[in-house]
């Protein structure tokens, strides 16, 4: 990337340039090290590294790691633990949701059942901390273990609040921060320490992160409700249907007539929109600017994530974690 290009706005291409060769080092990683004795392990890693995937926490990592410090070898190691953690989520996540699809695919939960599912996703995850403990760096390890058990208590929490229509907006931001915010976070400290920032550096790129996270899982939840299956990999309006009231409906569930209120109970209880169909639901969504609002919310987050970004001299890599913030309230998957 040229100098000429610094103070541009880079598009999703150009940002993942910048960072290729690390993550075609991550991937050949991830294959590598995903091999287990047991081959159902291998098959069910493979399945889902091989259908896709944004691999946006090992991008995020390598950049934070290339803004503050180089290349190193070191960050590629954690790009790979951090994509397979992720992988790992998504494996339990969806024998938790029982989910269909994933990737625009079945979901493993389909195609290997629950037991192996669990089972694999619990090798996924040593796997990766294995990976970890071989850079012999207790920091990096602390921040795995208090992240995993973040994301597992995060997804326990949600369990409990299943079904409930009377979840408050500071409830779903605490589910928001477990779920994802603290992965993103992790991954720039993890990042930062590769790259070998300071700590006010790394507190800094973190809490960038977290913001960024923040917006990403909102977005998340109003592309739920405004995608088409085919873009987004897996089915549409799927949220309510799985038990979750998410922001968008939070904020209209806020303001509603009771019978309007009833019909949101109705899709709860059922776990379908035989009753009350999808479109039921979005206008409801609509008439309280649910959408619109989820969407300032998450704008706020990335206007955050912008600032603390800025403070960082200008360079590339700085430029790129700018427009990330763009592109994730723009994405349409
Ligand atoms: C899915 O994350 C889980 C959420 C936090 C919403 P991604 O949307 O990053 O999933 P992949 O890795 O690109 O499939
Ligand atoms: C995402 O949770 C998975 C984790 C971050 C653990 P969700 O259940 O909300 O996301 P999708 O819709 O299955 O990707
Ligand atoms: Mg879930
Ligand atoms: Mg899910």
């Amino acid at each position: 990337m040229g100098l000429s290009r610094l103070g541009q706005v880079l598009t999703a291409r150009e940002i993942r340039e910048l960072v290729a060769d690390g993550l075609a080092e991550v991937e050949r990683e991830i294959q590598l090290e995903s091999i287990a004795s047991v081959e159902v392990v291998t098959r069910i890693s493979h399945h889902l590294q091989g259908n896709g995937g944004k691999r946006l926490r090992p991008m995020l990592l390598l950049l934070v790691s290339r803004l503050v410090g180089g290349r190193s070898d070191c960050a590629v190691r954690l790009g790979a633990v951090v994509e397979m953690i992720h992988a790992a989520t998504l494996i339990h996540d969806d024998v938790i949701d029982d989910a269909r699809t994933r990737r625009g695919k079945p979901s493993a939960n389909v195609l290997w059942g629950n037991q192996t599912c669990v089972l694999s996703g619990d090798w996924l995850y040593m796997q990766a901390f294995q990976i970890a403990l071989r850079l012999r760096n207790f920091a990096i390890l602390d921040i795995l273990i208090s992240l995993t058990q973040m994301m597992v208590e995060g997804e326990l929490l949600q369990l409990e609040r299943i079904g409930k229509a009377g979840i408050t907006e500071a409830d779903y931001m605490e589910l928001v921060d477990r779920k994802t915010a603290s992965l993103f976070s992790a991954c720039a400290r993890l990042g930062a320490l590769a790259g070998g920032a300071n700590d006010s550096e790394e507190a800094k790129l973190a809490e960038y992160a977290w913001n960024l996270g923040m917006a990403f899982q909102l977005i998340d939840d109003i592309l739920d409700f405004t995608a088409r299956e085919s873009i987004l990999g897996k089915p549409v309006g799927n949220d309510l249907r799985e038990g979750k009231v998410t922001l968008p409906l939070i904020y209209a569930l806020g303001e509603c007539t009771d019978a309007e209120r009833d019909l949101v109970g109705v899709v709860l209880r059922e776990g379908s929109y035989d009753r009350v169909p999808l479109s039921r639901i979005l206008a409801v969504i609509h008439r309280y600017q649910g959408i619109d609002r989820a969407r300032q919310r998450a704008q706020a987050f990335t206007d955050k994530a912008r600032a603390l970004i800025s403070t960082f001299p200008e360079s590339a890599y700085q430029r790129a974690l700018y427009t990330v913030t763009d592109l994730i309230t723009e994405r349409d998957h």
